[in-house]
């Protein structure tokens, strides 16, 4: 198990209030790593951080829209005054759930500005001062989506490509300084946020993580970058990856369609 410790003495999380990111509030809190929490709902941010103080850390709670223009600025002043060791980007599920020409570009920016634009700017500002204490951890959750092209995921297939390369990258870029870099990949996972967009968890042959096992997983993985495939998905990942794009995209939404009874 990777010594937590090292990423200490706080940790950042935007989407730290629930899911995936509420459990790994909940693993560095065991740890004794302090925290700074982001989310939009301030009763979800609360429970957490009330679970996590009840583990003997101290956690600051910003209840912020990572789109919102001043956001960054105000987690940079909210965090001034401590030693941020690693930084996890959660937020980032897919919001727009339309074909590319039938809806707004605005729904689809959206989409683009929390995965790609919000993100690049905290790993700019918390990744500096990591590289030169050569200490520290950035972890980016990722998707399954990122592998290929899907039907009504166009833009979001899109981001969770960038945010794997980006990681690729930064990892080869920050190894030598010690600072660990880790894409966690996840497929379907039981959080709030899918359930209330009525994702069927139910549904057979569809493989289901839970959101602590796959946080555990990630944190157990930090210094094993760029790409951790959570939850077993490692061979559908592979299948989803080669030259020849249309085989596997067609195979990939024809196989979707018959998992959700829609073909
Ligand atoms: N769940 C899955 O099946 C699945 C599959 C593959 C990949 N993933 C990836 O896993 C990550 C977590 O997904 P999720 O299903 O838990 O949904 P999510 O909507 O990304 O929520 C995760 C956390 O982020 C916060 N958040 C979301 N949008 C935010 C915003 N604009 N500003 C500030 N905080 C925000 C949420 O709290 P608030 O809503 O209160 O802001 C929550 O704490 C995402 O990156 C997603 O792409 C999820």
């Amino acid at each position: 198990m990777t010594d937590l410790t090292k990423y200490g003495p706080w940790a950042v999380i935007a989407g730290g209030s629930e899911g995936v990111g509420a459990e790994f509030a909940r693993l560095l809190a065991e740890a004794g790593i302090n925290l700074v929490l982001i989310a939009r709902k301030p009763e979800p941010l609360a429970q957490t951080a009330g679970v996590c103080r009840d583990l003997g850390v101290e956690v600051r709670e910003l209840v912020l829209d990572l789109l919102a223009s001043e956001s960054v600025s105000t987690i940079v002043e909210a965090t001034a005054d401590v030693e941020v060791g690693l930084l996890i980007y959660n937020a980032g599920a897919n919001t727009a759930r339309s074909p590319f020409l039938d809806a707004p570009l605005l729904d689809f920016q959206r989409v683009l500005d929390l995965n790609v634009t919000a993100m690049l700017a905290l790993v700019q500002h918390f990744a500096r001062p990591m590289r030169d204490r050569r200490r520290g951890g950035v972890l980016l959750v990722g998707s399954m989506a990122g592998t290929h092209g899907s039907h009504a995921q166009s833009i979001y297939t899109g981001v969770k490509a960038f945010g794997r390369l980006f990681a690729e990258s930064l990892w080869l870029e920050l190894r030598e300084y010690d600072v660990d870099v880790l894409e966690l990949v996840l497929g379907v996972t039981r959080t709030p946020a899918m359930a209330r967009v009525g994702l069927n968890f139910d549904v057979p042959g569809l493989r289901v993580s839970e959101p602590a096992d796959v946080a555990a997983e990630g944190l157990a993985n930090l210094t094993n970058g760029p790409v951790m495939v959570a939850g077993g998905n490692g061979p559908a990942v592979e299948r989803g990856s080669g030259p020849d794009r249309a085989r596997i995209v067609l195979g990939a939404h024809e196989a979707m369609m018959a998992l959700t009874g829609k073909r």
